[in-house]
């Protein structure tokens, strides 16, 4: 028994020893201490560590399987998800460095997406605000708050681009393009983990899902990905590669195959990209029990053969399949799996629990004090709201009918999204309560006090049910102006979400247009998580504002946009369709042999559409009106090593103040790959005042000009290219350039 103490005393002592200020230590530093603590870890210890299992919810509160709080105490677990709470981690966190031999602290992992408590605009609309800085300040808060609950690690960014927007999981990420998917990645792990990973508000990001998993086939989600290896490297893994150049320390592999091979045992995504090529060094996770879905993928015979065949392909820690856990000991022995690549997977893991400050004290993500004092303060609500209303798009205001006069005497407010509460939030809110979220019936009522609201429903989001319309019609005609609020459930978005109509559901189309039967001045409030087919709104009504899910303060924000108080600046992040036939339609697109022509059949386009889009990528409008003019290029050359200067003047031609996203676009005229007519290659966002002229400055160089070439190295090519410049990817002023390089 004596032996048995001294002998726990001195590995607790090393144990403390090597993990003392680690936290701002280099990667050796690193290196080292991890790999102290592997020389004393069994084989069972090690394999423990790469398992990650969920906590569960019942009407007595939070609450872990019986068989995982044993295993935590044997030291058998690495990481638990859907845990929070500053008393719940705590207690979690004592099951296991209380108990198990080494005291390896646990992470706590969960899906903080946009934002915690405090709910901010869904992904996809935060993207739409093009503003990095909110977005940042979003993460910023979002990890703030779940630190305070013991957090210390969120499954986002979701950096997957999505061009398809049948797929419902389109809403967590940026969009369609790589150039602003890759900034808005950027944003996201510098908002999440800060400078320093140690600080206790800050927590780890998990760049995800790797990879391609928004290019799903017919926008269904979970469906196979099959794409030439040009579109994966030019488009989808641009923005998962920002996000890990940015820090994260750790990665998601995704549901789907990509081109026949799993994600999760994909060998070439998770090792000969990921590691060799991109030299990324934290772990990779899996995504829910994907790793045991190998076998409906039909590539593994059985669970173990899924363990061996992930684990070897480059997978780290496996999400609630237990496959690792059951079948990695015996895969050893058998070995099928070898004991070193189990090795590099602990130390990445346990690297990440050291920068994360774990081991100097595994408690400090959990505070009661600062779960009372942030978890959805003034100020975090301050700022959803702002947020909110930066990622507002003004898609139509035919007669200036908005923004509206305070002062006005009475309004309906219709609509089955008008009131909801439920979905005000979007879906993947964390742990935010709806309850508290503001509608916009409840944001109208506070931005109007004395004005008569009326609030009526008109319908349900997704029936036929016409019963209520003659009181919506009603409200209409006894009031001086209508806000529809209209859209999809929160749940018409997110995972397991995929659509393949996207009309307004149900019949709101129907109710909005016998509400502008009465005549009076209507404008439209959208919350939807995805782009909708939208033309017959686009037909009909003077006014419509893209609201995403706005979040916690979405009511307030709503109103501030309506009433002018925020002049809305949001751009579209991906492109609105005529009809699902067009998709996927995205504004990248390239000229092909045949481009369009309304005179010849034999061009490429529809016999019953147009092959326009209704509102294009980068577009959105203001309460103002920009102009551009005076585009100047420091010089019409350059070659390897200038930079090109671009200079263009933007006047804010209105009457207020407004935000303009100015959009750079490049188009190489003639290269060994087809070429996209249009590719985004930077953009600024800028307040101007009414009259005022701001000198845009954008610098290029030879560098933003590489692409895949017909060979598939990596670089670019001479000769002359377009740049474009405008308020969206359509209205653009151009000028020219050529890039020159020695033979
Ligand atoms: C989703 C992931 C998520 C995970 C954990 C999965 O179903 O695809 O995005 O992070 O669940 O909640």
């Amino acid at each position: 028994m004596k032996t048995i103490s001294l002998y726990l005393l001195v590995l607790s002592l090393l144990i403390v020893i090597s993990c003392k200020n680690v936290v701002n230590g280099t990667c050796s530093d690193f290196d080292n201490k991890t790999d102290s603590i592997l020389a004393l870890m069994t084989l069972e210890e090690k394999i423990g560590q790469l398992s990650l299992f969920t906590s569960e919810m019942d009407q007595t509160g939070p609450f872990i399987k019986r068989e995982y709080e044993e295993e935590i105490k044997q030291g058998k677990v690495g990481a638990i998800f859907n845990a929070y709470g500053a008393d719940y981690t705590r207690r979690l966190q004592e099951m296991a460095v209380n108990n198990s031999r080494l005291k390896i602290p646990l992470l706590f992992g969960y899906d903080v997406i946009h934002g915690h408590q405090t709910i901010f605009p869904v992904s996809l609309g935060e993207a739409a605000s093009w503003d990095m800085e909110a977005i940042e300040r979003s993460a910023r808060i979002a990890a703030s708050e779940a630190s305070a609950q013991g957090l210390n690690w969120t499954f986002a960014p979701m950096c997957d681009i999505a061009r398809d927007p049948r797929w419902g999981r389109i809403s967590e990420g940026a969009g369609e393009d790589p150039f602003l998917g890759s900034a808005v990645a950027r944003a996201r792990v510098r908002g999440f983990q800060g400078d320093d990973l140690s600080s206790t508000n800050t927590i780890a990001a998990c760049v995800k899902h790797f990879a391609a998993y928004g290019a799903a086939l017919a926008g269904r989600d979970y469906n196979s990905v099959d794409m030439s290896e040009r579109v994966l490297r030019e488009c989808y893994l641009v923005p998962y590669k920002a996000a890990i150049d940015e820090g994260a320390v750790t990665v998601m592999s995704s549901f789907n195959d990509i081109n026949g091979i799993p994600a999760t045992m994909n060998r070439y995504i998770l090792t000969d990209i990921l590691r060799d090529e991109w030299h990324f060094s934290g772990f990779v996770v899996s995504d829910y029990t994907s790793v045991t879905e190998l076998i409906q993928h039909g590539t593994v015979p059985d669970t173990a053969a899924a363990a061996a065949f992930s684990v070897n392909a480059g997978l780290d820690m496996d999400m609630q399949s237990a496959a690792f856990s059951d079948y990695l000991e015996i895969l050893v022995q058998k070995k099928k799996v070898d004991e070193k690549t189990i090795d590099e997977a602990v130390k990445r893991i346990l690297k990440v629990k050291y920068m994360l400050g774990l081991f100097d004290d595994p408690f400090r993500y959990c505070s009661r004090e600062r779960e009372e004092k942030e978890l959805l303060s003034d100020e975090n609500r301050a700022a959803a709201r702002d947020i909110a209303a930066r990622s507002m798009v003004l898609l139509k205001n035919q007669g200036s009918v908005l923004p509206l006069d305070k002062m006005i005497k009475s309004i309906a407010v219709i609509g089955p999204l008008a009131d909801s509460k439920r979905d005000m939030i979007g879906s993947w809110s964390a742990a935010g309560d709806f309850n508290k979220a503001v509608t916009v019936v409840e944001g109208i009522r506070a931005k109007c006090p004395s004005a008569r609201i009326i609030y009526a429903k008109g319908c349900n989001i997704d029936d036929t049910d016409q019963s209520k319309i003659k009181e919506a019609v009603a409200a209409s005609r006894n009031t001086d102006l209508t806000i529809l609020v209209l859209g999809e459930a929160a749940n018409m978005t997110g995972e397991a979400a995929s659509r393949a109509s996207l009309d307004l559901p149900g019949i709101q189309q129907y109710m909005a247009e016998e509400v502008l039967k009465t005549g009076k001045p209507v404008v439209v409030v959208l919350m939807n998580g995805r782009p909708l087919t939208i033309t017959r709104l686009n037909d009909y009504f003077p006014a419509i504002i893209e609201a995403w899910y706005p979040g916690t303060e979405a009511g307030n924000a709503v109103a501030d946009v309506l009433f002018g108080d925020y002049n809305p600046s949001g751009k579209l992040p991906v492109t609105f369709p005529r009809s699902v036939g067009q998709i996927p339609i995205f504004y990248s697109e390239k000229n092909t042999g045949r481009p369009s022509d309304p005179d010849n059949k034999y061009t490429s386009k529809y016999l019953d559409e147009s092959n326009d889009p209704l509102y294009a990528f980068g577009y959105g409008l203001s309460y103002t009106t920009f102009s551009y003019s005076n585009l100047t290029l420091n010089r019409n050359e350059i070659d390897a090593n200038d930079t090109l200067i671009v200079r263009v003047t933007v006047k804010n031609t209105g009457k207020r103040k407004g935000e303009e996203v100015v959009q750079l676009y490049i188009h190489d005229r003639v290269a060994s790959v087809t070429p996209p007519l249009k590719l985004l290659k930077g953009f600024v966002k800028t307040e101007i005042e009414p009259g005022e002229e701001k000198e845009i400055v954008f610098k290029l160089t030879a560098e933003d000009l590489k692409f895949y070439r017909g060979d598939m190295s990596y670089g670019c090519e001479p000769g002359r290219y377009d740049l474009l410049i405008g308020g969206n990817s359509v209205d653009l002023i151009s000028s020219e350039f050529s890039l020159v390089l020695p033979l």
